[in-house]
């Protein structure tokens, strides 16, 4: 055994699927190709600036600069049960219903390890964000997977998760508006999943990442807003996508008193909260005016619509999404996913991401990531239909 081996739980950790793709942009970029990429889901917009003011000022303030403590300021729980009631119409308790995480990242690798032991299972969306397989398979429990299919609107089929399976489950993660597919919450799916996980005593984790943006006058409840929903769940919410924070690593838990009183027991072991002006932030970033969020959702639905009309023209078959910053395609007849994404970054010097990466339900199809700006994204969508028509 070397001193740099891995333990065997990063062992079975399944490889990184997008090295060999990142190895052929390097490649390409090298060559002095100018590849685009619509890969990544990371806002290109900066952070609202009246969300930059507030945090300069904390900063500035000596009171923010010690260790926070887990719990959170009473401010930005303050905040968050404001924004819960006046957007999803939902009642959070700020002393017992909410705490702040470091993106939703953290809250979902750290809810499996507050969770599960070895043996118990964790219902995972598929295809889904990598986390709700990894975590579980980092704690040494196994990450039993919920397809996502076109023909149910990308909602799991609940009624098909063995007996068996749904005895050992205790974690449920699901994500709606949906990465990557795009898919916003079925009508009545949210309380087919309250009454599936009271049957079976499973905890469900509604991953809210991209409920701010959405399009065509489409507005995303909270899970938290199903009746029962506290009683079975907890939701992550996250500013990043929204709120154009992917650095600022800002997000909270809210709903289950009981099952953020347990996660806050396993954070209180792992990190050291999260940073109090980042707090001071986001809570003026979920109070603030709506005008900026309401504007890049129109930039992205702009991008949306150039994206899909170029697809159809050159015969893909696409459904607009009605939420997230993604496209998601079926690849042409004849190819693979990632045939296909090879094919257009070869042939077109963009890079897409092949479905395949985000479980074995994603084969089949294609994601392009709308964070790109629009004279780009027009460059890639002009080049495709050059050379793909
Ligand atoms: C569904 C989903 N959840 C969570 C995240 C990460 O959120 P955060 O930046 O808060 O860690 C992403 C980012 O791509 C995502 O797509």
């Amino acid at each position: 055994m070397g001193i740099a081996d891995p333990s065997k739980r990063l062992e079975a950790m399944p490889p990184y699927k997008f090295q060999e793709l990142e190895r052929q942009i390097a490649d390409k970029r090298a060559a002095g190709i100018d590849v685009i990429s619509l890969g990544i889901g990371d806002p290109d917009g900066p952070t609202y600036p009246y969300i930059v003011k507030a945090m300069q000022e904390a900063v500035a303030d000596p009171a923010t600069h010690q260790y926070p403590s887990n719990r959170g300021r009473d401010d930005f729980r303050q905040a968050f049960a404001e924004f819960y009631d006046q957007r999803f119409g939902v009642e959070i308790d700020p002393e017992t219903e909410v705490i702040p995480a470091i993106g939703a990242k953290e809250c979902i690798y750290n809810l499996c390890f507050a969770f599960l032991d070895p043996g118990d299972v964790a219902l995972a969306s598929d295809p889904g964000y990598p986390v709700y397989t990894g975590g579980p398979i980092l704690a040494n429990a196994t990450p039993e997977l919920l397809p996502l299919v076109p023909e149910l609107g990308f909602a799991p089929d609940l009624s098909a998760v063995p007996a068996d399976v749904a005895a050992k489950a205790r974690l449920m993660f699901i994500n709606y508006p949906n990465n990557p597919t795009g898919a916003v919450a079925p009508e009545g799916f949210f309380e087919m999943v309250v009454s599936f996980a009271r049957e079976h005593e499973i905890l469900v984790v509604h991953d809210n990442a991209y409920s701010e943006t959405t399009y065509d006058g489409y507005v995303a409840p909270s899970f938290l807003s199903t009746p029962g929903a506290k009683e079975v769940g907890v939701e992550v919410f996250s500013l990043s996508k929204g709120f154009n924070m992917t650095g600022w690593r800002c997000a909270a838990i809210l709903g289950n008193a009981e099952a953020i009183q347990t996660y806050w027991r396993l954070k209180t072991n792992v990190d050291s909260g999260l940073y109090e002006a980042v707090q001071v932030a986001g809570a003026a970033a979920l109070l603030g005016p709506r005008g900026p969020l309401e504007r890049m959702n129109e930039t992205y639905a702009r991008r949306r619509d150039l994206v899909v009309g170029a697809l159809r023209e050159i015969g893909v078959e696409v459904k607009a999404p009605k939420g997230t910053i993604y496209v998601w395609a079926p690849v042409p007849s004849g190819h693979t996913s990632t045939s296909f994404c090879e094919a257009v970054l070869e042939e077109a010097a963009v890079v897409i991401s092949p479905g395949s990466m985000y479980g074995p339900s994603g084969e089949g199809f294609f994601r392009i990531s709308l964070t790109t700006p629009d004279d780009r994204i027009e460059e890639a969508v002009e080049r495709m239909r050059e050379h793909l028509s």
